[in-house]
């Protein structure tokens, strides 16, 4: 046996350090070097009889060949799209969320519709727990393998006789791999382990998805490096007391990273909401003020959504300015905006703003939606049901375009409204009969136009 070598680790990007100091040299955070125990290991392969891998040949990228059929459909259409269309033979992606907003149910479900030998590594679960699951989520599969175990060398060895075509891990922060000797979760197992699995999938062409845990302040745990390692980084997120989940894409080396797919977490399992305005649209048997329909764009799929505000006498003498969904900094920047622009001095006022459904929007085009939504609790004036609103404003109140404003029209007018305000300098294509466009370029004129 070789003998043991100590060596520091950052815990924030992972660079090793020959002994301890105050600082990382790589990344400049102070206090985050920590001892692990490393063994300097002979050979390092997946397969433990196998010498390391043929010296590779550079090639003509045209004569490089890739079969059409490449991608391996997930059997579940929301992850399809967000992946760029399925899993590319070979890739590793890495899925990281908050304890339980559904990343071992994701996988689980995924390991089970997926039309090809699965095998579903767990750290974390029994077979027993796990064969529990997935009667709970009333799917069965008689190619989806289940294996309980920590060890890599034991994984690869059971991959070996096994032979299956998507292995899930979950998750990373469990295993351990016998040629380092700290302890799992740390900074250097998961970075060995991790490129385990790389070289494995590399030269199979067996594509991986791995559960990576998230730290308190929503990092995947771990060193940053390990999202530099795998080829797509997906976030699960939503808020636990809602049922909606989003899946979002960080980095895919394959595809488009802005595609969300939206979930639903039901008592027996996930299910992909293919039409999420519908649901995001909260239905109300009476007017109500300070609500209005923003046309967002999220990826290439447009999204409608309701905001909802509400303008109350403030109760301290510093006013609140409370959001969901919604950046507060922005919420401060457009009451500045109506303050000098409209006249409107909300400053003794608190101001809430929420997104319904639990999701978070960054899409600037929720502004004017925003804005028409605070209007409407200000003067306690309902909007009218069939309207919904797409543009940004500036900071001198003016109505600027946003992108894809021919999309947010089209869905608008597919759900049935029937006036759509957007800025007076977008550009729009052939005007569609059964919605009213409705041009403004000033927040004045908006104000004419809805509450006059
Ligand atoms: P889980 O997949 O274990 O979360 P993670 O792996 O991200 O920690 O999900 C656990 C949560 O999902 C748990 O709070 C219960 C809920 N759930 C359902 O609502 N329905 C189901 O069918 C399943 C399997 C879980
Ligand atoms: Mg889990």
């Amino acid at each position: 046996m070789s003998k043991v070598k100590y060596s520091f680790f950052c815990q924030s990007c992972g660079t090793q350090h020959a002994q301890w100091q105050g600082q990382c040299n790589s990344c400049k955070k102070w206090n985050t070097l920590r001892e692990e125990v490393v063994e300097k290991p002979d050979k390092k392969n997946w397969k433990s009889k196998k010498k390391a891998s043929s010296v590779s040949k550079p090639l003509k990228i045209n004569q490089i060949e890739v079969s059409s059929e490449s991608r391996i459909d997930t059997g579940d259409f929301e992850l399809n799209r967000v992946l760029g269309g399925g899993i590319i033979p070979g890739s590793l992606i890495l899925l990281g969320g908050e304890p339980g907003i559904g990343k071992s149910t994701l996988l689980l479900q995924i390991a089970m519709t997926v039309c090809c030998k699965v095998l579903y590594v767990s750290g974390e679960e029994s077979q027993h727990q796990i064969k529990i699951r997935s009667d709970r989520m009333d799917t069965s599969s008689d190619q989806c393998y289940v294996l309980s175990e920590t060890k890599t060398q034991n994984i690869f060895s059971q991959i070996e006789t096994l032979a299956p075509e998507l292995v899930v891990i979950d998750s990373i922060q469990t295993l351990n791999t016998d040629y380092i000797y700290s302890s799992p979760g740390s900074v250097s197992q998961i970075k060995e382990c991790t490129a385990e699995f790389i070289r494995f999938a590399k030269e199979t062409h067996v594509p991986v998805f791995l559960v990576g845990h998230i730290t308190k302040d929503g990092q995947i745990a771990g060193p940053k490096i390990l999202e530099h390692m795998v080829d797509v980084v997906l976030h699960f997120e939503g808020d636990r007391n809602h049922i909606y989940r989003i899946l979002r894409t960080q980095k895919n080396r394959f595809g488009a990273t802005s595609e969300i797919g939206i979930y639903e977490m039901q008592s027996n399992g996930l299910r992909a909401v293919s039409n999420p305005s519908e649901l995001l649209i909260s239905e109300k048997d009476e007017k109500l003020s300070g609500h209005a329909v923003a046309a967002t764009v999220e990826g290439i799929r447009p999204l409608m959504i309701e905001i909802q505000a509400l303008v109350s006498t403030a109760v301290y003498s510093t006013p609140q300015r409370t959001t969901t969904g919604y950046n507060s900094k922005r919420l401060n920047m457009l009451l500045a905006v109506l303050e000098k622009r409209a006249g409107f001095v909300l400053g003794t006022k608190d101001v809430f703003v929420n997104i319904t459904g639990g999701v978070s929007i960054a899409d600037p085009a929720i502004d004017l939606a925003v804005i028409v939504s605070i209007l409407s609790s200000y003067h306690d004036i309902d909007i009218s049901e069939g309207f919904c609103f797409a543009a940004e404003v500036g900071l001198s109140g003016d109505i600027r375009p946003v992108p894809k404003t021919d999309q947010r029209i089209q869905e608008a007018s597919k759900l049935g409204f029937d006036t759509i305000v957007i800025s007076k300098f977008a550009k729009i294509g052939k005007q569609n009969e059964s919605i009213k466009v409705l041009y403004v370029s000033k927040i004045e004129a908006l104000i004419k136009a809805l509450f006059d």
